[in-house]
């Protein structure tokens, strides 16, 4: 939240090592984040249509803020860079290529619930309290 009451918050009295900066853009991206969820709730919670809209454009340009933070932090931290684009990786592994055992079994547990079903199938009939 905003701390404008106190001048000397958010200050440093020296300029930043190599390794602070990189901190404070992994804080500054987190911010911007923040932002995004504080504008989206205050949208929420509105039925005022002007500010819905209103909140909602300024939500979707503190995004492109994250993206030039993050775009900043992976210059100056190839480690960062890195790590992220592997969490990336994984997930693009994970979701978006199943390997053939799993896709199977998948396969197989959807035919069992189907057949399952097809024997608990209601008819008009049934719902007459009829069988048929
Ligand atoms: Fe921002």
């Amino acid at each position: 939240m905003p701390e404008f009451t106190n001048p000397f918050i958010g200050t440093v009295p020296r300029q930043m090592t190599h390794e602070e900066l990189v901190r404070a853009i992994m804080l500054n991206i987190s911010a911007e984040f923040e932002a995004v969820h504080l504008y989206l709730a205050h949208r929420d919670a509105t039925t005022n249509e002007d500010a819905r809209k209103v909140l909602y454009d300024i939500a979707l340009e503190e995004l492109v803020h994250v993206g030039e933070f993050t775009s900043l932090l992976y210059r100056l931290d190839p480690v960062s860079a890195q790590k992220v684009e592997e969490g990336i990786e994984e997930v693009r592994e994970l979701l978006d290529s199943k390997a053939p055992a799993e896709a199977s079994a998948g396969a197989e547990a959807a035919e069992g619930t189907e057949s399952a079903d097809a024997g608990r199938r209601l008819t008009v009939g049934s719902l007459l309290g009829k069988e048929g």
